[in-house]
């Protein structure tokens, strides 16, 4: 049966109990440092500590790279749980149960996968000891061998052999009907119209597909030399998905203990090529684009990619494709880089003739997402007339769009508009006087969204300060940027007591505010408490200011027409 949600009060009551000091400490030693402890960032390179732990906020925060979180995300990010599993976690530690919520009824109960996981198991064992005993599993390892790979590394990807002849397979695996029906399931074998079963895996080299955990979900079968189809693949089963896993991932993450960044690249002989050289942190789609569950699938275990397709046509847009699909998932902390081969390489044939050392350096020297994206636009747009300049900016503008509002996002808009210089043109134009509008009111309009950004940032670290705002405030009726997320924080703030920063990060996860409470939260350095209430309280006075301004704006431009009402408060707001 499947678990229900886990309730927020039980989240709450957990980060409650726990204390996000203790949590990193066991993780990564920290030092005390006046009201914070501190340590070397993990996320990032650094020779000197900017990661700062609060005691009192309960959450952790890096002035180097940006990352934040509460303990649950600190689990998540460093220990690459998910977010059930560092609840857990966090529950074990403290000595409680998760509960879940009841009545949580699935209409199908969830299947217990363990059976077919079992059997692609003892498929994987099968073809390895084929690979091993097979009176033609010569021609298996003679192509390995040819293609440079040792039997170590043969090893460590459990490759195998699968044997010439339709049934290998079939009468080792598929004796009785269960298991004759596990393996059709897993698309090992295939029972044709005629009522003809037989192996689907036929004189081919045979890649076991791991997911993260472990556990083998599919398969991917190469040709010796030539032949067509050149891969053979799992269908989607229960287990598998192609759109959702990634091949080499277990293997990489378990070569290194912290991985700083992976590699992506197209094929299964790339990754374990590169692998044998020493370069493990690779991994590659399994035939498909690289989509945003790939990405997100790989950014809980590292902060940084490199997209390393092959140099051909078809590499170069598979690349543009991941990039674009990887986008809505870079939140601040997160990178992404490309790195473009000449025409006919690939991963494999750049290190088998040029050196580990020599592909490291290329990787070095991968370019950013900022400066691949715009080259990679511009090579398709004639920037130097209007015309071009025009669809250059509107091919660009819905895809950054999609990046998460924050720094990087904020900084590729500027430099789009710097190169298309549409920008400045319009900027230029909405800088001349309007009618109507004061020279002071569209400034203080301009600076609405910074000066609501600093309160909201302040009451995230300061939750008690809620208490400072009532609910029903006139200023709260205003309609400036960012009034809709402080109601909901106030919300959440004015109906319940003792709220640490933490629990209001966890509140927020999974909602469509979740990016903005996160930059929030990362904006701000840990400012003294002693300053920050003075802070809020001035954020407050401009907006109301600001509420008094657009309320008089709006009164004096229709002044011949307004209600006695109206006049008295336009006399008020004239003081
Ligand atoms: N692929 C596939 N089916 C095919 C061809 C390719 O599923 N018919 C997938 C495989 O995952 C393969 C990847 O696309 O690993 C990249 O293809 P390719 O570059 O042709 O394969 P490589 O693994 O690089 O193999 P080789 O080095 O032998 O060319
Ligand atoms: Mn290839």
């Amino acid at each position: 049966m499947m678990a229900g949600r886990i309730p927020q009060h039980f989240i709450d009551d957990l980060l409650a109990r726990t204390d996000v000091v203790d949590v990193i400490d066991s993780l990564l030693p920290l030092k005390k440092k006046g009201a914070n402890y501190s340590a070397c960032c993990p996320f990032h390179n650094e020779k000197t500590p900017s990661f700062t732990v609060s005691q009192d906020k309960q959450f952790y925060h890096c002035f180097g790279c940006g990352a934040s979180g509460s303990a649950i995300s600190f689990l998540m990010e460093y220990s690459h749980l998910d977010f059930v599993e560092s609840i857990e976690e966090l529950a074990s530690r403290a000595g409680v149960e998760v509960i879940r919520e009841q009545g949580f009824e699935p209409s199908q109960p969830k299947r217990d996968l363990a059976p077919l996981t079992k059997m692609n198991e003892q498929a994987a064992g099968f073809y390895q000891q084929q690979l091993r005993q097979h009176a033609q599993a010569s021609m298996a390892s003679d192509y390995l061998k040819k293609r440079g790979l040792t039997g170590e590394v043969a090893k460590v990807y459990q490759l195998g052999f699968a044997p010439p002849g339709w049934d290998n397979l079939l009468s080792s695996l598929g004796q009785n009907e269960e298991s004759l029906s596990e393996l059709r399931e897993l698309g090992l074998v295939v029972t044709n119209e005629n009522n003809k079963t037989y192996d689907r895996f036929r004189e081919r080299i045979m890649f076991p597909i791991r997911n993260k955990r472990g556990q083998t979900i599919g398969f991917g079968g190469r040709v010796f030399d030539q032949g067509e189809p050149k891969y053979l693949n799992s269908p989607e089963t229960p287990l598998y998905h192609k759109g959702r896993e990634v091949y080499g991932l277990y293997e990489a993450l378990k070569a290194t203990n912290k991985i700083q960044h992976l590699i992506v690249v197209e094929g299964y002989l790339d990754v374990i090529s590169l692998y044998q050289q020493g370069i493990t942190n690779v991994v590659a789609a399994l035939g498909t684009a690289i989509t945003r569950e790939h990405v997100d699938l790989l950014f809980r275990s590292v902060s940084e990619l490199v997209i390393c397709m092959d140099g051909d046509s078809a590499g170069q847009k598979a690349a543009w494709r991941a990039v674009i699909n990887a986008m809505p998932a870079l939140r601040s902390g997160r990178q992404i880089k490309v790195l473009l081969l000449d025409q006919g390489q690939d991963p494999d044939s750049v290190i088998r003739e040029q050196g580990a050392e020599h592909f490291e350096q290329l990787i070095e020297r991968s370019s950013p997402l900022s400066s691949y994206f715009f080259d990679y636009l511009a090579k398709q747009h004639a920037l130097e007339n209007i015309e071009g300049r025009a669809s250059f900016a509107e091919q660009a503008k819905p895809l950054l769009n999609t990046l998460p509002a924050g720094a990087f996002s904020e900084l590729m808009k500027k430099q789009l508009s710097h190169i298309t210089q549409i920008g400045r043109q319009e900027r230029g134009a909405s800088a001349r006087p309007r009618f109507g509008s004061s020279q002071a009111s569209r400034r203080s309009a301009k600076k609405s969204p910074s000066v609501m950004r600093h309160l909201m940032t302040i009451l995230l670290h300061e939750p008690q300060l809620a208490e400072k705002i009532a609910a029903d405030e006139s200023w709260l009726a205003i309609d400036v940027p960012g009034m809709a997320l402080l109601k909901n924080i106030l919300d959440i703030l004015h109906e319940e007591v003792a709220v640490s920063p933490a629990m209001l990060l966890e509140r927020f996860r999974g909602s469509e505010y979740e990016k903005t409470i996160n930059m929030l939260f990362a904006e701000e350095k840990l400012i003294a408490s002693e300053l920050s209430e003075q802070e809020f309280l001035g954020a407050i006075e401009r907006l109301k200011e600001q509420a008094r301004k657009s309320r008089y704006d709006e009164l004096s431009s229709r002044a011949s027409t307004l209600t006695d009402e109206e006049k008295k408060e336009f006399k008020e707001l004239l003081k």
